[in-house]
């Protein structure tokens, strides 16, 4: 069997191939292949699998060259797929995983760190220090805001918006609202009432109730027709004024010129974003906002987790091919 990774990732996923006598072949680049680099090497020579990243755009045109080459499995090193055509791929009987689960913590850390950086402006008030500005405590210097029992409405319950959510609840005694389009009374259930009796976790029908009422909105939706530019100048305009957005799914979620229009005239006090809407592009002017942070779709790169995803997108790859179905199968 020979898989083809298209770009060097941690050692133990390629490690747990080659246990299995795999041959392993990697894009020697280390930057993100061409779309016609992409479709030499997999005419080049026969491949079973393939390993792809999500800065890989699959189209149907590459999962031709994987149909002709032999692959019938393509392992996403991602838990989001919005990377390939998932119709063209089923269409040519080349199966699709993703990596759910692994990075569920490690994303939800992230969403906090940002959450509670943005809060109490950690980066703007570190770029002030180093360049010498600090001259003495002051009663009034860099005012943040608290975190601690304010309201979190999360959009989109699935894996990671329930951690952050538990996170918000148990760690910081937040009323958190949700929206997804799935209600999830268990859910409501185990964090339904504080201390003092009252609702913790509410479900909101609308979408809009959340961006209305959250202090912070935090967004867990995949990337979907109907969810490019969920975030936009309208949805924006109902936030508070002192609230603050939070995006560590996909960058199209958020009309990224709507937002930077929105930082730049105060129609909510800050945002912190870990995904871009032209990837690895920063909409003009938002790289200016003080009030933004703006981290490079590092949200699962720690070491346990990109590790981790390695070694599921392996174990996929082998269930395939040794003629079983892989755990994290995509369907649509
Ligand atoms: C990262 O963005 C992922 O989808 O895993
Ligand atoms: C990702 O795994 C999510 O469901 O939020």
């Amino acid at each position: 069997m020979k898989v083809f990774i298209t770009r060097q990732i941690p050692d133990r996923g390629i490690n747990i191939l080659k246990e299995m006598g795999y041959a392993v072949v990697i894009g020697p680049q280390d930057r993100v292949l061409k779309k016609e680099e992409l479709i030499e090497y997999l005419k080049k020579d026969k491949y079973n699998a393939v390993l792809a990243l999500l800065t890989d755009k699959i189209d149907a045109e590459i999962l031709d060259a994987m149909k002709d080459s032999g692959v019938k499995i393509l392992a996403n090193y991602a838990v989001g797929f919005d990377n390939i055509d998932i119709k063209a791929a089923t269409e040519r009987g080349i199966m699709v995983t993703n990596t759910p689960g692994v990075l569920t913590e490690t994303v939800a850390e992230h969403t906090f760190s940002l959450m509670l950086s943005i809060a109490h402006r950690i980066p703007e008030s570190d770029r002030f220090t180093r360049a010498g500005k600090y001259h003495g405590w002051e009663p009034m210097m860099f005012l943040g805001t608290d975190v601690s029992k304010k309201t979190l409405g999360v959009v989109g319950l699935g894996r990671i918006g329930s951690k952050v959510a538990y996170h918000a609840a148990k760690g910081f005694e937040m009323k958190v609202l949700y929206y997804d389009p799935k209600r999830s009374e268990d859910f409501e259930k185990e964090f339904g009432v504080d201390s003092t009796g009252s609702p913790q976790t509410t479900y909101r029908k609308n979408v809009d109730d959340i961006f209305r009422e959250a202090d912070f909105v935090s967004i867990h939706v995949p990337l979907l027709p109907t969810t490019r530019h969920l975030v936009d100048a309208r949805r924006l305009a109902l936030m508070k004024k002192t609230a603050y957005l939070i995006n560590t799914s996909r960058g199209p979620i958020v009309d990224e010129a709507a937002l930077v229009e929105a930082l730049r005239n105060n129609i909510i006090r800050g945002a912190a974003l870990d995904v871009y809407e032209n990837e690895p592009s920063l909409s003009p002017g938002l790289a200016d906002c003080e009030n933004a942070i703006l981290t490079p779709h590092t949200a699962s790169a720690t070491e346990e987790t990109r590790q981790a995803m390695g070694e599921l997108a392996a174990k996929n790859i082998i269930e395939t091919l040794e003629g079983r179905i892989p755990p994290n199968l995509v369907k649509i």
